[in-house]
């Protein structure tokens, strides 16, 4: 049976006998598990139920010398972490091949690092004094937890201690940049470190073209609740759909109370920041209620939102 703890000791034993720990980040729980550690690795993916070609974010503590296990940082690279680290944003480098285990980095030649700001994750890195890969603590596919409550309710018949840092408080998953070409850079997946805040600091780094790197886990499907949800670009059409159906469905909307006054919901926030941190946070909420069906409305496609936007898309089917 899974266990909820706030004894940072008592975590940090675990990991160092390779145990696998769900820890507080900023952006949403990881399943960390010791990066030299090879069984450790093992443990993460069969326990997350990922396939083996998807690999895993290295999570470093402040000011580490990442030479061991990077074998180039390009100068913007250098901008961005100083400027963003520690905080929400993973960095695809060239790696040292020999140092970091195929099985972080899907066989490849690249390695993902993160520095998370969570002073919890912090203390860890660092008592530790090695990195831990983590994934997000959900089974694959699935919507991430943003407390461990939310863990422990996806792993509540494993044998894992769960830290509790409280509720994770950017609430989505961090932005990751390959940061791979000498001299410009690009956004493997959006997170709330958006597009704007990237090209203020490093004008004219962002690469356009597509490039050859190879990205796994970027699928179709991800975030999903267990319920079926519906996507909706304007509220009109949303409301038509939820007065078809026989029985009310669960309203995730902007809208202000008195449009879907009469059917259960949440209304979203109207701030990309403030509905990043509430939107997996109410997907679950959405899944424990009594509607067998999710409808939910789509925020504009501006760079502010675009990681939200992103996530409620691949969470669920878009109805035009
Ligand atoms: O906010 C986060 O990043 C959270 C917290 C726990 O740190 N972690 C997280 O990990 O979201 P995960 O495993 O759920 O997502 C990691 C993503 C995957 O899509 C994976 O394919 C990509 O990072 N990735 C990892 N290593 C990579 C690499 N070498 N090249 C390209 N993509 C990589
Ligand atoms: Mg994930």
């Amino acid at each position: 049976m899974s266990i909820i703890t706030t004894n940072i000791e008592l975590a940090l034993t675990q990991l160092q006998q390779g145990n696998i720990v769900a820890i507080p980040t900023e952006t949403v729980y990881g399943l960390a598990g010791n990066a030299d550690n090879e069984d450790a690795v093992r443990k993460i993916y069969a326990l997350k139920n990922r396939p083996l070609n998807h690999p895993l974010i290295m999570h470093v503590a402040q000011d580490w010398d990442l030479s061991q296990w990077v074998s180039t940082i390009p100068d913007y690279a250098k901008i961005l972490m100083q400027h963003f680290w520690p905080g929400p944003l993973t960095l695809v480098f060239q790696s040292q091949a020999k140092r970091v285990s195929p099985s972080i980095t899907g066989g490849q030649a690249t390695v993902a690092i993160r520095c998370p700001k969570h002073p919890i994750a912090q203390t860890l890195l660092s008592r530790l004094g090695m990195p831990l890969v983590a994934p997000s603590a959900n089974p694959f596919g699935k919507v991430s937890p943003t407390t461990a409550q939310h863990v422990q309710k996806s792993f509540a018949d494993s044998d894992l201690l769960i830290l509790d840092g409280g509720r994770c408080e950017v609430g989505i998953e961090s932005t990751i940049i390959a940061a791979t070409h000498p001299d410009a850079y690009q956004i493997l997946r959006p997170g709330m470190i958006d597009e704007s805040a990237l090209r203020r600091l490093l004008p004219g780094r962002e690469l356009n073209e597509f490039t050859t790197l190879r990205v796994p886990g970027r699928l179709a499907k991800h975030y999903q609740p267990e319920k079926t949800l519906y996507c909706f670009p304007d509220q009109q059409r949303m409301l038509q759909f939820c007065q078809q159906q026989a029985q009310k469905p669960y309203v995730l909307s902007f809208a202000k109370n008195t449009v879907f006054k009469d059917y259960p919901g949440y209304q979203l926030p109207d701030n990309a920041d403030m509905t990043a941190f509430e939107l997996y946070f109410q997907l679950r909420r959405a899944d424990q209620s009594d509607a067998s069906l999710l409808v939910i409305e789509l925020p504009p496609d501006t760079s502010d939102w675009r990681a939200v936007r992103e996530r409620i898309m691949k969470a669920g089917q878009t109805k035009a």
